[in-house]
């Protein structure tokens, strides 16, 4: 089952019962617009601008109310997996130390194919940081899984994935490997996966594929509905582990 909100994420959160999320995926504003940063769009160098959602005047405050909900929502052995950069990941990281939070992992995400830097002035970003939490020791990873799409060897908290020619208008749109692997890991069949951040939709695109129950919740109609109708054109596949 597949339910999308055109809401603020903290309106649903609010209104849902305790513990009945099996693992959430959260990739929320980074704070990053406005900040006089300079990347690359179509061979051309333009000022970093994601849109009015990504400018938030209190960070700690917006990240303690959304991943404290969060929390609460999600189910005692449940995992909660938060995308960053330099920008928010700090936050992210207090706020989760702050609500007790078991935090599992910091997975590295580098992408060999990233923009280069053109102010050359830096290093070129080329990574995110996923913080992967729960709510005690005991929660659900697969870790025999992981070591299977690793060739038999133990997967190592680096993961080198690409990033992916985006399939819609949104600028911080998430390539659907990424989501894979992590639905993959998180979750089994049949179990409820949220996303409140759902921007273009591609947590419910890979996870309805993935033959899980989905909730997807994004504030702008306009993301709102390019979401719903990818999420829609999406068919289930069942038994895609990758
Ligand atoms: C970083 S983007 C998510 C991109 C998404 N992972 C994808 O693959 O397309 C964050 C999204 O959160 C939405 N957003 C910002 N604040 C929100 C809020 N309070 N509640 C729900 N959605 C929000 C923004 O409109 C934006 O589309």
């Amino acid at each position: 089952m597949i339910t999308l909100y055109n809401d603020d994420c903290l309106n649903i959160l609010r209104e849902m019962p305790t513990g009945s999320v099996d693992m959430i995926f959260a990739d929320p504003p980074y704070n990053l617009s406005g900040q006089n940063f300079v990347t690359v769009q179509n061979g051309k160098p333009v000022k970093l601008y994601k849109g009015d959602w990504d400018v938030i005047d209190d960070i700690d405050r917006f990240n303690y109310e959304w991943i404290g909900e969060c929390l609460r929502v999600l189910s005692d052995n449940g995992t909660l997996w938060i995308s960053g950069t330099l920008h928010n990941h700090p936050s992210v990281g207090s706020t989760l130390k702050k609500l007790n939070a078991w935090i599992i992992n910091d997975i590295i995400w580098y992408k060999p194919n990233a923009t280069p830097l053109l102010s050359c002035n830096r290093l070129a970003p080329s990574t995110e940081l996923i913080w992967l939490a729960s709510k005690s020791k005991k929660y659900y990873f697969n870790y025999e899984l992981a070591k299977q799409l690793n060739g038999d060897r133990q997967m190592k908290n680096l993961w080198v994935i690409n990033a992916e020619r985006h399939k819609t208008i949104h600028k911080t749109e998430k390539p659907e490997t990424l989501l894979e692997r992590i639905i993959a890991l998180g979750s089994n069949e049949g179990q409820l996966v949220l996303d409140p951040f759902l921007g273009s939709g591609t947590t419910g695109v890979v996870a309805k594929r993935m033959g899980r129950n989905f909730i997807g919740i994004e504030i702008s109609k306009e993301y709102f509905d390019i979401a719903s109708a990818r999420i829609n054109n999406t068919a289930v596949e069942p038994c895609l582990p990758l």
